[in-house]
Parts: C-alpha cells; structure tokens; sequence
C-alpha cells in the first residue's frame, strides 16, 4: 500500500508541487496541497516543505493563499476557468496578486499552517537546516490575519466563504439555498473541461456552473473586493480547520522563540463563536449560516457539521453529541456505510455518486478519523481508519467513493487520497 500510495504522489509531482490528478486538476491545488504535504512527509520531507514553500510563493498582497495557482505549461483549455477567466494579474493587482504568477482570486480551508507544522514534526532536523517554519510563518500568519480581518463579513467572529469552491464541497447541498439566489451565467458563455475527463451524472450540473461562474465573475469584476458579493456563508469546517491551523501556529510560533499564547487563545475563541453562531443541539450537529437572503441556519445536513470535532476545546456535551449523530442514520459510521458521506444518508438531495452530495470523501474522514482520537474514541477511530485504507487501496486511489459500496468515483490516482493513505499508514 505505501509504495502504491508513494508511486500516485511520484506521479503527480511536477518537481516543485503536486498536481491532484493529471486529467481532472492539472495544477496546483490549495488545501488539496496541505492534505498532499501531510502525507508525502512520510515520503520525503524535503518534497512536502517546498510543496507548501511553493503555495506560498504565489500569496497575494493582501494575504490570500489562492485556490488554484496556475502551470504555464499546461495548455489553457485543460482546465476551466483558465487563468484568461481570473485575470489575477490585472483585476488582482488591488489586492497584491502577484505579478509573474497566473493564480485564482478565491481561496480554499486553511488547512495549511496545520500541515506545516506536522511537515515540521517529520522531520525537526531538516525543517531547521533549511529554516522551514521562519521561511512560512509570516506568509501563514498572513494568511490568517487575512481571513479573520477582511472574511468576518457577519461580525460575530467567524469566516465568511464567497463562493462554493472556497468551502470546497463545491456542490453540497448546503448551497443549494444561497445558490438559487444566483442568475446563472448563460451555458453558451463558457466551456466546462471537467466533463471530459469526468462522468457527467458524477460531477455538478451545469446549472451549478453556471452559477459557480456568474460568482466568480462578479468577484473578478470587483476587483476581489471583500463584502458586497450575492454569496457569504459562515461553514462550520473551514472555521474549524482554521481554529486547528490557528493552535498549529501558536506552536509553530513557539518552536520559534515567540508566545503561542494569543494564538491558543485566539483558537478557542473561534471554537466559541462556532458553537454560539452554528451549532444545534437538536440536530447535534453545525450547520452553514447564510449571511444574504433571509438569512440564518441552512438546516442540510452536510459532512462539514461533523468536523468542528478535530477541535481540542469544543465542549463535551457538543463532542459527545457529534459522535452519535457521526453514528446515527444520517451518516453511518461503524454501521451503514464503509466511510462517511458528504451528505445526510436520509436527505431528500443525497445520491452516493455525484461529487459533494453524498460520495465519502479521503479527506473528510480522515478530519473525522483525527476527531474521535483526539476525543478518546478509539476504536471508532481505528475502525474509520481500516475502512480508509481498504477503500483507498480498492478504489485505485479514487478522488472519491460511494459510501455503502466503497466503489471509486471521479478521478483515479488521486492526490490527497494517496497522502492520506500514506499518514494513516503512519
Ligand atoms: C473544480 O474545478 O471542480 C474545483 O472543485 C474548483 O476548484
């Protein structure tokens, strides 16, 4: 299994990054390179330091890490929307996109100064010769001011997305209600590349595309503007996964003769603004805030309500009600399915095979996997892990699988699937 998983990450290594899949993402992916760094430390440490050195290369003025920074030598049509569409150079320019980098102007989960600080533990000897976290600190910390100054756009202390594909779950359920606010752009104004290397009934509509474009292009068009877009919705995994890359700080900081102290404390302020602005006791799970329309809690529910559980100081009785609802009927875990689905079991929108609105993802359960660990859930964890490991190794490493039968989807060879494999193999 490991040199299966190690020999996906050789092959999607283009010798300073790695793609996700050759065909369906041909460059350089945000979180899903924070995920790939987490697992190819075990591989070699030197690759997954420069992976994150190299996401940071192409940081915005302004502190953004974009989703996607773009190859030039991949021809523009491989992948849309191509860096023509972004324009970062020029629209970006206000908000300090870099100049000799073609990048996106969203941004996906911070799972990054999380990833740094485990690259660093692999290997503490290297990390120190090459200066790995004094070169990375100001970019992450960066990054976060940018996030928590310029995304609290509800003014309660969480980060808002602007898009789908920022909350990376681009299709769940969960938009389905803010994104029916949107006027979708005309179908004939762009050409989708995914549906070539992609099943059409796996993969997003093209009513969603058209919505996915009409927000990018709004956003473009005001100059990457924070604040006045159709679409801003507090999610509870990406405040999470930035509360957990906020504690990764306070001890990276740390291990740099600094005081983690208002970082910790910044962390469990974000764990407390989660619980007071998404969480439902009744449901026992979080739920998305929708910030336009009518506003208030997108009741769906979506796998992103499970993961504020990687969160080391969520109260008990929340901990303890999230492992019965991970449980329960509406995901399965230990019961109904081989791994948790990205959706509600019994919602009215699930369908095992299409992207985000029910397929098991790698990453997901691997947040989920960390959770009950660190919550003393052992064996639920353990069993959670066994399953990762022989869907990985059946699915040839999909991008993602149906939750009862564990049959791949999406891509094969798959980035983050591989790393994550190969951290659960330890
Ligand atoms: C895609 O292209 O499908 C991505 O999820 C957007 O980053």
């Amino acid at each position: 299994m490991r040199d299966r998983a190690a020999r996906v990450l050789e092959a999607n290594w283009t010798g300073t990054s790695t793609v996700p899949s050759r065909t369906l993402y041909p460059h350089q992916w945000s979180w899903d390179s924070a995920f790939i760094a987490i697992g190819l430390r075990h591989v070699s440490s030197l690759r997954a330091q420069l992976e994150l050195e190299t996401l940071l290369g192409a940081q915005w003025g302004d502190g953004r890490i974009p989703h996607i920074v773009f190859n030039p030598a991949i021809p523009l049509d491989a992948y849309f929307p191509s860096p023509d569409f972004w324009r970062s150079s020029t629209a970006g320019r206000a908000a300090g996109a870099p100049l000799t980098q073609q990048t996106s102007g969203i941004v996906q989960p911070p799972v990054h100064a999380l990833a740094a600080w485990l690259v660093h533990r692999a290997d503490p000897a290297l990390s120190r010769e090459r200066g790995f976290l004094a070169r990375v600190y100001p970019g992450l910390a960066a990054w976060h001011r940018y996030l928590l100054h310029r995304r609290d756009l509800g003014g309660a202390g969480l980060v808002c997305v602007v898009h789908p594909w920022e909350q990376g779950m681009d299709n769940s359920p969960c938009w389905d209600a803010p994104l029916s606010r949107v006027s979708p752009a005309p179908p004939r104004t762009f050409r989708r590349a995914d549906l070539e290397h992609g099943a059409a009934e796996d993969r997003p509509t093209d009513l969603d595309y058209g919505r996915y474009v009409r927000l990018a292009m709004d956003y473009r068009d005001r100059r990457y503007a924070d604040g006045g877009g159709e679409f801003a919705v507090e999610d509870p995994a990406f405040n999470a996964l930035l509360a957990a890359s906020e504690h990764a700080l306070a001890r990276i900081a740390c291990e740099l003769g600094a005081a983690g102290t208002a970082r910790h404390a910044r962390a469990e302020r974000l764990t407390a603004a989660l619980v007071e602005r998404l969480w439902d006791p009744e449901a026992g799970l979080f739920f998305c805030r929708d910030l336009r329309g009518a506003g208030g809690l997108i009741r769906e529910r979506g796998i992103s309500g499970l993961l504020p559980l990687i969160l080391p100081t969520l109260p008990r009785d929340v901990v303890a009600a999230l492992v019965r609802t991970a449980c329960g009927p509406h995901f399965g875990v230990g019961d109904r399915v081989r791994l948790a689905p990205s959706y509600d079991l019994e919602g009215p929108a699930f369908d095992p095979h299409r992207y985000w609105r029910g397929p098991a993802w790698f990453n997901t359960n691997w947040l989920l996997e960390r959770g009950l660990n660190l919550h003393g859930e052992h064996a639920r964890a353990a069993g959670l892990r066994a399953a990762l490991l022989e869907v990985a190794g059946t699915s040839d490493f999909a991008e993602y699988v149906d939750p009862y039968t564990g049959a791949g989807c999406g891509a094969r060879g798959f980035g983050w699937t591989a790393a994550l494999t190969l951290d659960l193999l330890g």
